[in-house]
């Protein structure tokens, strides 16, 4: 079992191959926005690695980040937990004006994963 750290919210047992967005949200407890319901289109589910990232990329991550010109993020509903990560969660429902975290990001990648080597 993948153990997931949030700084400043603790360490967790995640099912193996959960989404990250929702082992953020469900295990972690911590109020992430997935503004896009988790299909590599807002970018609102990034976040920052400490430790543990991932050297596969799916092809919908990496076309959004560069459409965003966004480096040094990863978007956590493009990514499963398949090994311990520790990752610090930028992009939070407190303080972002939303009214709620977005649509609830089905148990799969959305759209269907198509993985490369990170560039
Ligand atoms: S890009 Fe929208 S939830 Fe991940």
């Amino acid at each position: 079992m993948p153990k997931l750290t949030v700084e400043g919210y603790g360490t967790f047992d995640v099912a193996n191959d959960k989404r990250l967005v929702l082992a953020i949200e469900q295990d972690a407890g911590v109020d992430i926005l997935h503004a896009c319901g988790g299909n590599a289109r807002c970018t609102t589910c990034r976040v920052e690695f400490i430790e543990g990232e991932p050297a596969t990329q799916t092809v919908a991550e990496q076309e959004r980040l560069a459409a965003r010109n966004l480096t040094g993020v990863r978007l956590s509903c493009q990514i499963l937990c398949d090994h311990d990560m520790t990752v610090r969660a930028i992009s939070r429902l407190e303080g972002s004006g939303r009214p709620d975290p977005g649509g609830q990001p089905l148990e799969i990648i959305t759209p269907p994963a198509e993985w490369i080597q990170r560039s």
